[in-house]
């Protein structure tokens, strides 16, 4: 039998099943990562970074498996349950629908089983998306909000997201749900867009690049720290009472403006010229183009995010963010001047 507080925390090798960790490790937990092949250092660089890694075992964990995922449950004997794994690139759930939707639907209803059917105390963790909600159909999206996705991921996260819902209601399973909006850190891997920025960025003004390319520059997405919304996930499972918890700052940038805010964290300012595809983003000191768009990266869908109601988050966990986007940025930059991951 596993000791009474033992966390298990599923994609324990992303930013943040890392940042959970570490949360968890600080407060005494005994911390399980579930992972699919080995943790090798190339795999392990968060925890590593963070200086968890050896405090951390390791089991044997694939959400695309029943099996696996069964036995490592029954061997574990978790308490508290965090489950980040799954196919997490809204871009990349266009190119492989089908891996999107076995790991993040099925292998989230297993584990919501195993929570259900378990003889010992367990709670579980379930981390939604804002791309459920899909097309904006109020002024303020909340929990209550209609979830109308339109991405294989959204679809994907919905799937799991009612079920969790309906485990709650048919069984009464301790399972609540954190209907993310986008959270960057560090930690976040280079796929996403903000970490592509502050990364080249950086680069280019350590003369190691010219320039690079981004798609849709008038996106506009929410952005927190991730380290403020594992706070909220822990808050979560401490409460009696199961339920679904929007995390969000609340405010709306675009991907120009991120670009904007990371050259001024490197102290430099670029000035935007042409539209569309044509426009390019100009260092104002040396007058090159450092920002291109390359409609490549344009998304089949990309549907505009609302803007976010995290009133109940804020009154029922009693929670607050401790960052602002700024200390987002300067925090992704400080890392990016001094590591090339
Ligand atoms: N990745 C990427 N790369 N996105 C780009 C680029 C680029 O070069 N150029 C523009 N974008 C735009 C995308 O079209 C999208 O509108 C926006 O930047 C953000 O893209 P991502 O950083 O890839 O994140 P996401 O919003 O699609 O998904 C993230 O947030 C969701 C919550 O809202 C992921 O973390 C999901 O797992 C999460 O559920």
């Amino acid at each position: 039998m596993a000791s009474p507080s033992t966390v298990l925390i599923t994609g324990i090798l992303g930013q943040d099943g890392s940042y959970l960790a570490d949360h968890a490790l600080r407060l005494g937990y005994h911390v399980l990562g579930g992972i699919r092949g080995e943790p090798t250092p190339d795999r392990t660089w968060r925890l590593r970074h963070l200086g968890i890694h050896e405090q951390v075992s390791y089991i044997p964990f694939d959400l695309g498996n029943a099996d696996s995922i069964h036995t490592a449950l029954r061997q574990s004997q978790p308490n508290l349950i965090f489950n980040f794994a799954a196919q997490s690139s809204v871009g990349d759930s266009f190119k492989m629908p089908v891996q999107t939707a076995e790991s993040g639907g099925m292998g989230a209803l297993h584990i919501f089983e195993y929570a259900r059917t378990a003889d010992h105390p367990c709670r579980v963790f379930q981390a939604s998306s804002s791309e459920i909600f899909g097309d904006i159909t109020d002024s303020h999206h909340s929990e209550d909000s209609v979830f109308n996705p339109k991405t294989p991921y959204g679809a994907t996260k919905l799937f799991a997201h009612i079920m969790a819902e309906a485990y709650r209601a048919s069984y009464g399973t301790h399972v609540s749900t954190g209907i993310l909006f986008n959270h960057e850190s560090p930690l976040r891997g280079g796929n996403f867009v903000t970490k592509k920025i502050t990364k080249s960025m950086v680069a280019v003004k350590q003369g190691r690049m010219s320039s690079f390319s981004l798609g849709n520059l008038d996106a506009r997405r929410d952005w927190s720290h991730a380290k403020d919304f594992v706070d909220a996930m822990w808050r979560m499972l401490q409460l009696d009472q199961p339920d679904n918890f929007v995390l969000a700052s609340g405010q709306l940038t675009s991907v120009r403006e991120f670009v904007n805010l990371t050259a001024q964290a490197l102290d430099m300012k670029l000035d935007w010229q042409g539209t569309g595809t044509e426009e390019r983003g100009v260092d104002t000191k040396t007058g090159r183009t450092i920002v291109q768009v390359n409609p490549e990266y344009y998304r089949p869908y990309d549907p505009a995010q609302p803007l976010a109601d995290v009133r109940k988050a804020r009154r029922l966990l009693n929670w607050s963010p401790k960052h602002s986007l700024t200390d987002l940025i300067q925090d992704m930059v400080r890392f990016d001047l001094s590591h090339d991951i």
